[in-house]
C-alpha cells in the first residue's frame, strides 16, 4: 500500500468499523426473539421429518442451529483470523508484511474480537429470549481443523504460509457466505441486523487479505508457490469437510426426542445432498478470491486444484 492509501484504510476504518456504532436492535433489553434459524444456511432444517416434527421440537432444533452458528463465528475470529492477524502484525508470519499491512492487520483483530463478543451476547439473549441453553459445544471447526492438522509437522516456515492460506480462503468464504446470509428473510431480525453488521466489517477484510495474499504471492520463491500450490486442494478438503459438524446436528436432533432410527435415515439423506448445498458455492468463492489475488494462473496451483478434481 502506498502512503495515501494506508491513510484511507485508516480513515475508512474509523469511519466503517461497526465496533464503533451502537448494538441497538441487536443486543437489547427486548426479548422478542423469531426462533427460525435460515433454512438456507443449514439443509438440515428443511429435512422433511424434520419439518414433520411439533412446534417444540423444531424450536429447540433451531435455537441450537444459533447457538452453534455464533459459536463457530467465536471459533473462526478467535481461533484463526486474530492468531493469524497478530503474525501478521508482528512480523511472524511467512514474510515480514510491510508497515501498512502489518498495522492494519491489528484493526482486524480488534474488528473480530468485538465479532466473537457480539456473537457470544446474542447467544446470551438466545438463551434468556427462549430458556433453550446450547448442547456441549464443539472445541474445534472445520476451520480449526484445516488450520492446525495441515500445517503439523511442516518446518515453521511452510506451516505458517499454510495457516496464513487458511485464513485467506476462510475469509473470502465466510464474506461470501454472509452476504447470502443477510438477503435472506424468514429468520430474528435483530441476528439479521447482526448479519449486516459483520458483513460491512468482513468486506473489508475480504479486500485486506486478497491485498496481502497478493503482495506475498510476488515475494514467494518459486518453490514456496509450489509448495502453496500443494496445500491449497489440502486446506479445502479439511475445511469443506462437515463430518464433525454432522456429530453435533446428530446430538441435536436426538437431544430433541427423535428416534435414533429416524436421525440415521435424515443424515443418509443429508450425506447425498451436502455437496449442492456446501462443498460448490464455497470453491467457487475460494477460487474467485485466488484469481484476485493472481494465485489461481499459477501453472501449479492450476495442476493441484485439477489433480484433486477442485477446479470448476
Ligand atoms: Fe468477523
Ligand atoms: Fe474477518
Amino acid at each position: 500500500m502506498s502512503t495515501a492509501s494506508t491513510a484511507s484504510a485508516e480513515l475508512g476504518w474509523f469511519s466503517t468499523a461497526t465496533v464503533r456504532l451502537p448494538c441497538t436492535a441487536i443486543i437489547d433489553d427486548d426479548l422478542s426473539f423469531d426462533w427460525r434459524f435460515p433454512i438456507e444456511m443449514k439443509p438440515l432444517l428443511g429435512h422433511p421429518v424434520v419439518l414433520a416434527q411439533s412446534y417444540e421440537v423444531r424450536r429447540f432444533i433451531h435455537v441450537q442451529a444459533y447457538h452453534k452458528y455464533l459459536h463457530d463465528i467465536c471459533l473462526t475470529e478467535t481461533d484463526v483470523v486474530n492468531r493469524v492477524a497478530a503474525d501478521i502484525a508482528y512480523g511472524h508470519s511467512v514474510r515480514k508484511f510491510e508497515p501498512d499491512i502489518a498495522a492494519q492487520a491489528l484493526a482486524i483483530i480488534v474488528d473480530e474480537a468485538f465479532h466473537s463478543y457480539m456473537a457470544r451476547l446474542f447467544s446470551l439473549k438466545v438463551i434468556r429470549a427462549t430458556g433453550i441453553e446450547p448442547l456441549v459445544l464443539p472445541r474445534r471447526n472445520p476451520l480449526v481443523n484445516a488450520y492446525e492438522v495441515v500445517a503439523k509437522g511442516m518446518n515453521e516456515n511452510n506451516a505458517a504460509l499454510s495457516r496464513f492460506l487458511c485464513c485467506c480462503l476462510s475469509e473470502s468464504t465466510f464474506t461470501k457466505e454472509i452476504l447470502v446470509a443477510s438477503k435472506l428473510e424468514g429468520y430474528d431480525p435483530a441476528f439479521r441486523k447482526l448479519m449486516e453488521q459483520h458483513l460491512a466489517d468482513e468486506g473489508r477484510h475480504y479486500g485486506y487479505f486478497r491485498h496481502a495474499l497478493t503482495w506475498l504471492w510476488d515475494r514467494l520463491a518459486e518453490s514456496e508457490r509450489e509448495t502453496a500450490a500443494r496445500l491449497l486442494p489440502a486446506i479445502i478438503k479439511v475445511y469443506f469437510d462437515d463430518s464433525d459438524e454432522l456429530i453435533f446436528d446428530r446430538n441435536v436432533l436426538l437431544a430433541a426426542g427423535m428416534a435414533p432410527s429416524v436421525v440415521d435415515s435424515v443424515f443418509r439423506d443429508i450425506e447425498r445432498v451436502r455437496p449442492a448445498f456446501g462443498e460448490l458455492p464455497r470453491l467457487r468463492n475460494s477460487l474467485e478470491f485466488l484469481r484476485q489475488a493472481r494465485v489461481l494462473p499459477h501453472p501449479a496451483v492450476q495442476r493441484q486444484l485439477a489433480n484433486e478434481g477442485l477446479l470448476q
